[in-house]
């Protein structure tokens, strides 16, 4: 049998990837949601749930810069979406006991925009970027002296009587975060004093934080089901906050309120999420590969076009966790899918056929 048509047989229908698939569990952060979110953050390094060598070096150096009476370094935090760097930056403000002031990237369109707000910060305030990677070069440029001698050159005016003026600055500190630190430039990432990379938490930690969050919005929650949201959170506060919401309606809507773990499976199996927080986008790549690519190696791009996902999207929110759980592979010639997802997935592999 040709190999394509045999692995045409394994993509289930709605898994065509023509559609599209509304997802839920992208850890990127809807606006609706940012409230909720703000109201379940830590404010302080002690209410805040892993990261636990980030934490330490973090408040050694808050520690320090509060003792000195200084500006504490430039930091920049790298790491997946969702894993906490806003959180963190807010509450190295709020440790710091100084105002910090919320931006991003692409938020910054031209030099002025920056210089507005760099101008504006008093002594010791945290401009907190976020995205830093989409800054364009010519903002970009600004931030330089800015980090570095604290002032930015201005031109007033233009053509040959144009000229640069420096404007001194009070002390304060960039905290960036990017999910992609290989497209940070390498005079911009010298400039940062400190560099945390932030990975995923560890499903006991999930299970803290949802247990916390539970405590916050008042509501019930079984241990044997804080177990079994964990486990389908993808290792992400956030989307462990948000399975837990939504669990909580189907608890309060219906049944009595309280959260155990049939009703998570109940909510789950409703939201298309599987034991191992995988959902219908993960699996479109997965099959994808599986399907059109004989279980690859095939490369971003062609991925991309076969998926129609951004590449961005692949890069930035599926593979990060399926690269985690042993899903996916990385080879120089492109992604691979693994034998344990195919396991998973319940697609055999048939060494004949060239699949896997
Ligand atoms: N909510 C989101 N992230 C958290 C964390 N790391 N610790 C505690 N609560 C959180």
């Amino acid at each position: 049998m040709p190999k394509k048509k045999k692995t045409n047989e394994i993509l289930p229908k709605e898994l065509d990837a023509s559609q599209d698939i509304d997802r839920f569990l992208s850890p990127e952060i809807e606006e609706q949601e940012e409230i909720i979110e703000v109201s379940l953050r830590p404010r302080s390094l002690k209410e805040y749930i892993g990261q636990e060598k980030i934490k330490e070096g973090l408040k050694v150096f808050i520690d320090a810069a509060k003792k000195r009476g200084e500006a504490l370094e430039h930091s920049l935090f790298y790491g997946p979406p969702g894993i906490g760097k806003t959180t963190l930056a807010l509450i190295i403000g709020n440790e710091l006991g100084v105002r910090t002031k919320v931006t991003s990237g692409p938020a910054i369109e031209r030099p002025g925009d920056l210089a507005a707000i760099l101008t504006s910060l008093e002594s010791g305030d945290v401009l907190f970027i976020d995205e830093i990677h989409r800054l364009n070069r010519i903002v970009e440029e600004i931030l330089y002296p800015a980090m570095e001698d604290r002032a930015i050159d201005i031109m007033i005016g233009k053509g040959p009587g144009a000229r640069s003026m420096r404007i001194e600055l009070n002390p304060f500190t960039i905290i960036g975060a990017t999910t992609k630190i290989g497209s940070l430039s390498a005079p911009l990432r010298d400039r940062f004093g400190s560099v945390f990379n932030l990975d995923f938490y560890n499903e006991d930690e999930i299970a803290q934080i949802i247990g916390r969050s539970a405590k916050i919005l008042n509501t019930e929650i079984e241990k044997e089901a804080l177990t079994e949201l964990a486990a389908r959170s993808r290792f992400t506060p956030r989307i462990a906050n948000r399975l837990l919401k939504r669990t909580r309606d189907f608890a309060d809507v219906r049944h009595d309120g309280k959260i155990n773990k049939e009703i998570v499976r109940e909510a789950l199996e409703m939201l298309d999420i599987d034991s191992l927080g995988l959902d219908k986008g993960d699996k479109k790549i997965l099959f994808s590969i599986i399907q059109n690519f004989n279980g690859g190696p095939v490369g971003l791009d062609t991925l991309a076009a076969s998926t129609s996902e951004e590449k961005e999207t692949i890069e930035d929110v599926y593979e990060p966790y399926l690269l985690r759980i042993g899903f996916l592979e990385r080879t120089p010639r492109g992604r691979k899918v693994t034998g344990k997802a195919m396991a998973h997935l319940g697609v055999k592999s048939n060494p004949q056929d060239g699949l896997l």
